[in-house]
Parts: C-alpha cells; sequence; structure tokens
C-alpha cells in the first residue's frame, strides 16, 4: 500500500480509495502501479469477491495528475506503463466492481467507471471526460465504451466539449445506477458490496464475463494508447499543461496539431 492509495479487506469486500486529497485525488504513476497491484492481486485471492472504489475528501478524482503529463510530454514516454496495466487490470477484471462517487470524477475518474458494475452516485456527483480540453484523446477504452453506453453524438459531446453532466442525467443516461444522499454514499455502497459479496462469486464472475467483451476493450486500449501518447507530445498539450501550471486559459489558436 502506498501513501496515497488505502486498500482494506474485510469480509470480502476490497475497498481501494483514492487518498490525495489536497491534490484532489490527481492520479499519479505511482498511484496507478498500486492500483494496477490492487486489482491484479484481487484477481486471484479468493478471499476477494468484490472491489469497491472510493475517493477521499470533497471529489472522487481530478483525473490524471497534469504534472505526471506535462512531463511525459516532453520527457520519455516510458511512464506510460503503470497506466497501462492499471487499464487492463480494470478491463479484465473477473471481480465485481462498485464505485462511489461525489463531486468531480474527471477524466479517467469518469471512464474507470465505464469498467464498473454497480456506480452510486452523490447527489453533488459530476462526471466529464475533458480529453480534447488538454488536446488529448480518450483512453481506459472509453472511446469504444462510451458511445456504447449513452450513443455517438452524446459520447461526442462530452469528449469534444469536456462539460461536466451532473448525477440525475448520468443516471438517467445510463452512467450510473443511482443517486444517493452525499452523507450516505459511501455506507450504501459499503452495503451493495456486501450484498454482492454474499452472491454465488462463481455465477458473479461468469455472469459480468458474458457481459464484457474483454478481449475487445484489450485491443482497443493498444490503439488508444498509441494515439494518447502521440497526442501527449503535441504542441497543443504542451499548451494546455503550461496553461494549467500558469492558471490561465489555453491558447490554441496558433496551433493546428
Ligand atoms: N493534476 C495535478 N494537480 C491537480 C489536479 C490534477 N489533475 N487537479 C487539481 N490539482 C491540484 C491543484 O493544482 C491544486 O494544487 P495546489 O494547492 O498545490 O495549487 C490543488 O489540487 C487544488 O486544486 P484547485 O484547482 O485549487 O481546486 P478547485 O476546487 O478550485 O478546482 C478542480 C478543482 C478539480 C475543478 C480543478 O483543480 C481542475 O480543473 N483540475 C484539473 C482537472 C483535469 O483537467 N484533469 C484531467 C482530466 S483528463
Amino acid at each position: 500500500m502506498i501513501e496515497h492509495i488505502k486498500t482494506e479487506l474485510n469480509d470480502g469486500v476490497l475497498s481501494i480509495t483514492f487518498a490525495r486529497p489536497d491534490k484532489k485525488n490527481a492520479l499519479t504513476d505511482e498511484m496507478y502501479g498500486a492500483l494496477a497491484d490492487a486489482l491484479e492481486t484481487a484477481e486471484t485471492d479468493p478471499n476477494t469477491r468484490v472491489v469497491l472504489l472510493l475517493g477521499e475528501g470533497d471529489l472522487f478524482t481530478a483525473g490524471n495528475d497534469l504534472g505526471g503529463f506535462a512531463a511525459a510530454a516532453s520527457g520519455p514516454l516510458e511512464n506510460l506503463g503503470k497506466v497501462e496495466r492499471f487499464f487492463r487490470a480494470l478491463a479484465t477484471s473477473s471481480r465485481p466492481i462498485v464505485a462511489a462517487v461525489q463531486g468531480r470524477a474527471m477524466g479517467v475518474g469518469t471512464t474507470l467507471l465505464l469498467h464498473c458494475d454497480l456506480i452510486l452516485l452523490a447527489e453533488n456527483a459530476l462526471l466529464s471526460t475533458p480529453f480534447v480540453n488538454l488536446a488529448l484523446v480518450p483512453e481506459a477504452a472509453s472511446s469504444l465504451l462510451l458511445p456504447a453506453r449513452i450513443g455517438h453524438v452524446r459520447a461526442f459531446e462530452m469528449f469534444a466539449l469536456g462539460e461536466a453532466i451532473n448525477a440525475r442525467t448520468a443516471v438517467a443516461m445510463g452512467l450510473a445506477n443511482r443517486v444517493v444522499p452525499l452523507e450516505r454514499l459511501h455506507a450504501e455502497a459499503r452495503n451493495l458490496a456486501g450484498h454482492l459479496s454474499r452472491q454465488p462469486a462463481g455465477a458473479l464472475s461468469a455472469t459480468k464475463k458474458l457481459m464484457r467483451d474483454s478481449e475487445a476493450l484489450t485491443a482497443r486500449l493498444t490503439i488508444e494508447n498509441a494515439v494518447f501518447a502521440m497526442r501527449l507530445q503535441s504542441a497543443e498539450a504542451r499548451e494546455a499543461f503550461s496553461a494549467f501550471a500558469e492558471r490561465r486559459a489555453p491558447d490554441f489558436s496558433a496551433l493546428n496539431n
């Protein structure tokens, strides 16, 4: 366990918590490595029957650490290995995954939800995928999963404009199961995960396997990763990351790639 990812196994439920609230739970390379380790271990541990994803503090996660993106934009891309391991572990997990989202779930915070099986949103949840705003492209197989889940035009709007959708709209679109009051979010998610952990595990994982085409997902991850890596080193992306660091709006007007 590393400092910013907390894990705890209780009665068959492995809770994995994003715990970097001072940086809005932005995910670093080290955190992706710990997340991948936790999911890979869960896969072979017979005592882990359900995985529960939580975020500490006022929001679920602000997505990828933008400092990490900026470093990848100007240096070697070796760090993408841990992100990729995490995405693969998510896409191929046989354990049911429950997620509880309060506040913002940005970028990977929303795309990872597409791999979850039961999703509870607090009333203040806001889901967004502002990859294009950062001059990037969708990841985590979301270029396949989001249009399949909500239809092309709504998915394109989320990707291309990066605007957040609120909890009730997300449920109406089929992105989450239900909205619960913020103060009950984690308790209800734990109850639900506990309920799942008492269901027959073999039948649950066989059901999940029938519903998820992990071969198509991993094939899409390979394609997305190649495009994402190219985009990370684009002039547009460098401008987007500098703008975030300098707390100003980006200016893409003189750039076209
Ligand atoms: N990567 C790295 N650091 C981040 C971060 C990210 N994705 N999101 C927030 N932080 C850091 C901020 O730099 C700030 O650090 P500081 O206190 O050292 O200056 C701290 O977290 C608090 O963020 P702040 O912007 O002051 O909080 P806020 O409540 O005003 O806004 C957000 C919160 C999440 C709306 C805003 O931080 C944001 O838009 N972050 C970028 C999200 C993003 O684009 N993610 C990538 C998606 S693909």
